[in-house]
């Protein structure tokens, strides 16, 4: 395997937050530069952990994670994130929030042109309006918004997102889910910009209109247990890949992977799953 098919690799990595405990085992994946790999798991199995991990915020209890050949040993420019919660500072305003990014990304020659970039990214999401708010002024799905403009304006090669369209209205939903596949295909077979995807989801539907591949994770401990690719061709919009008859499917696969996951976790008696 090249390094490019091997861009970024888990190695057997098992982490626990607490030592008598196991909350990943074993999880081992390699993804290709410029690959979407979306990751799909019922509640709680360690989808955001496993993204913590590849962020560097974390350290695998056994196993390692490259990027580029070199170990992840903590947060990098070469990652930007969408935390789940946001994590945006509520005392700036939105566009600040984006603006202290790119400062600690060092993008931008100064403060004019950083606040510039800023708007167009908060443009791009449909923020233009918004950018002197402050995150509490705003709503759920308005702040999720913020969060993935700040993680594309500092234009890094990896994007680690974690359900980052889950509090976005249907409508919003597919509007970002386009703009995110029309970002990722405008750099595809470019070295510099195409950009490697891990993206967190429990959204099956989601899982298949975005992914080259998909992930499916089980619980308790959090482990992979399927990994699918996704054969719909490319480029691709929305619309196009629910109207295509791999869809129905791919979607159908999937859900049953879940379930078989979810049963497990209720069966009574099960080695995993909870007794009920
Ligand atoms: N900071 C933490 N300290 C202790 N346990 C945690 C922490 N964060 C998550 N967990 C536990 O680890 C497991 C996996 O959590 P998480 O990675 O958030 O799952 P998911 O994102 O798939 O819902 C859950 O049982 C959760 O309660
Ligand atoms: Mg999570």
């Amino acid at each position: 395997m090249t390094d490019t098919q091997r861009y970024i690799t888990v190695d057997d990595v098992s982490f626990g937050y607490e030592a008598n405990q196991l909350t990943l085992d074993s999880i081992s994946l390699i993804i290709g530069r410029g690959e979407f790999v979306a990751v799909i798991g019922p509640s709680g199995c360690g989808k955001s952990t496993l993204l913590r991990l590849l962020a560097g915020l974390v350290e695998p209890t056994r196993g390692k994670l490259t990027v580029d050949g070199q170990p992840i040993c903590g947060p990098g420019l070469d990652r930007a994130v969408v935390f789940q919660d946001y994590s945006l500072f509520p005392w700036m305003t939105c566009r600040d929030n984006i603006v202290l990014a790119l400062e600690q990304a060092k993008l931008g020659a100064n403060k004019t042109e950083r606040r510039q970039i800023a708007l167009d990214f908060l443009s791009l999401v449909g923020l233009a309006q918004d950018g002197d708010k402050l995150p509490g002024q705003l709503s759920g799905g308005m702040r999720q918004r913020t969060a993935i403009a700040r993680a594309l304006a500092i234009n890094a090669p990896i994007l680690l997102m974690d359900e980052p369209f889950g509090a976005l209205d249907e409508i919003t939903r597919a509007r970002q889910q386009d703009l995110l596949l029309d970002l990722w295909q405008g750099g595809q077979g470019d070295e510099k910009a195409g950009k490697t995807v891990f993206f967190v989801t429990h959204d099956v539907e989601e899982a298949v209109i975005l992914g080259d591949r998909v992930m499916v994770m089980g619980t308790r401990p959090g482990r992979l247990v399927r990994d699918i690719q996704v054969t719909l061709p490319r480029p691709r919009t929305r619309m196009g890949s629910l109207q295509h008859p791999n869809f129905s499917p791919l979607r159908d696969l999937l859900l049953n992977e879940l379930n078989l996951v979810v049963d497990e976790l209720l069966l009574p008696g099960s080695s995993h799953g909870a007794h009920i």
